[in-house]
């Protein structure tokens, strides 16, 4: 049994995990925040392509070692802790700034905050360590801010477990937005044309 998963500690984790703000629902469980400044995530270990509660805590090192680079560029939040209890896995990791580009796509800057998606995906596959991508990138699966003038995305929920070829995180990326909002079909386009080269 990982040194995480002792059965008091994961008792007060699952508590401490119903108390925050909520802030998401996956088809495995939900996002709530912890604290001002982080958020923790209780799944169903089982979920997702993982098929045995013991692949989480080896993912997670995955996670922590493919991303080292990208979370030092602040691409993606740092995980502080994570817990396998039972059938229950549980990540606390730093919150990120911003709103999910979903909710995102209805704003005037829609089309600049796409872009900083798109040149943002290139800096993600740059600093992923070969051959990993993202593994399930939708639009809900990336939150954007502002900082000045200058629209920034932070990526989340990585399948690492899920091995494809990077082209298809520009193909889910596309698909997801040109589902949501058709008029951007002809933008995502292009974009990835000029990104993804
Ligand atoms: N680190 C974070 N900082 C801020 N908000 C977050 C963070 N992680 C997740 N969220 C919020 O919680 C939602 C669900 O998170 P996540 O994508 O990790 O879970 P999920 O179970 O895969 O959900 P889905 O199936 O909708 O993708 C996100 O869309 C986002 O709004
Ligand atoms: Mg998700």
């Amino acid at each position: 049994m990982p040194s995480n998963s002792n059965p008091q500690k994961c008792e007060k984790v699952k508590q401490e995990a119903k108390k925050g703000k909520f802030l998401g629902k996956g088809a495995f469980g939900e996002v709530r925040e912890h604290g001002a400044h982080y958020v923790i995530k209780t799944e169903k270990c089982k979920s997702g392509f993982r098929k045995k509660a013991s692949e989480f805590v080896p993912n997670v090192t995955t996670y922590r070692k493919v991303l080292s680079s990208v979370i030092k560029a602040g691409l993606a939040p740092p995980i502080k802790d994570a817990y396998e209890c039972g059938d229950t896995c549980i990540t606390i990791m730093k919150k990120a700034p911003g709103q999910t580009l979903t909710n995102s796509l209805h704003l005037p800057d829609a089309p600049e905050i796409i872009e900083s998606v798109y040149k943002g995906i290139r800096k993600l596959h740059s600093l992923m360590k070969a051959p990993y991508g993202h593994g399930d990138l939708h639009s809900s699966n990336v939150l954007v801010h502002k900082t000045g003038n200058k629209w920034k995305p932070k990526f989340i929920d990585f399948a690492l477990e899920r091995k494809l070829a990077r082209s298809y995180d520009w193909k889910f990326m596309k698909d997801s937005i040109s589902q949501k909002s058709p008029k951007y079909k002809e933008l995502t386009k292009s974009l990835e044309h000029k990104y993804s080269k």
